[in-house]
């Protein structure tokens, strides 16, 4: 199976958290849009160590890794721009273990196992912006404004050529490297999709109150 399958296959299994997810609702928006920025942040740290760690022999996995750097700089803050444009603050909002879970694994993918395994998550975060971020980009502005969109329109339409890079790069792994490369995208697929539940069924548990005392680290 082609990478490119593989990856809509495993997109598929995120569709009904997404479905199901109250876009329209201001208050599920705000917490989507905090754990975003708690995760995004470590884009470019992760790429950047992913990057040093690829042998002289991989050098377009590691200068692809680092040319990918530029392209996510301040991203995280685009995020936080669009809750303020709702009207509230990143330091209202604690990050969720759910977030945590799905950038912890990249670490030990990177550190642990292999460099490649960060491609996974390169891989379903480009294919997520492809396969829903149209969709998702309209909904929102829709029901909160052009202003409170900006990270999903940049992730809709202008990083639409980062998934033909991802799945180049996924080709060029060695053969050892690919099955770690989809298990990942498999985890990342997953832990997304966990994020979305957790903060679902912690608004309707109400056991995130709006304004928690905890300030962003
Ligand atoms: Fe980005």
């Amino acid at each position: 199976m082609k990478v490119k399958e593989q990856l809509n296959s495993q997109l598929a299994a995120l569709v009904p958290a997404l479905e199901k997810f109250p876009w329209e609702s201001k208050e599920h928006y705000a917490w989507f849009l905090a754990q975003t920025y708690y995760y995004v942040r470590h884009s470019t740290r992760l790429l950047a160590m992913a990057s040093s760690r690829f042998d002289f022999d991989q050098n377009d996995q590691h200068y692809g890794f680092a040319t990918h750097i530029a392209e996510e700089t301040r991203h995280e803050m685009l995020a936080v721009n669009d809750l303020k444009a709702l009207g509230f603050s990143i330091q209202d909002y604690p990050e969720l273990p759910e977030t945590r879970s799905w950038y912890h694994s990249q670490y030990y993918y990177v550190q642990n196992v292999d460099p490649a395994g960060l491609l996974g998550a390169v891989l379903a975060l480009e294919g997520l912006s492809v396969f829903k971020g149209p969709w998702l980009h309209e909904k929102v502005c829709q029901h909160h404004g052009k202003a409170a969109g900006s990270f999903l329109k940049v992730h809709a339409s202008e990083d639409l050529h980062h998934i033909e890079g991802a799945c180049a790069g996924f080709d060029q792994l060695r053969a050892e490297q690919k099955p770690i490369a989809l298990q990942s995208l498999e985890q990342s697929i997953w832990e997304y999709a966990a994020m979305l539940t957790g903060i679902c069924e912690r608004i309707q548990a109400k056991k995130i109150p709006l304004k928690p005392h905890a300030k962003a680290a």
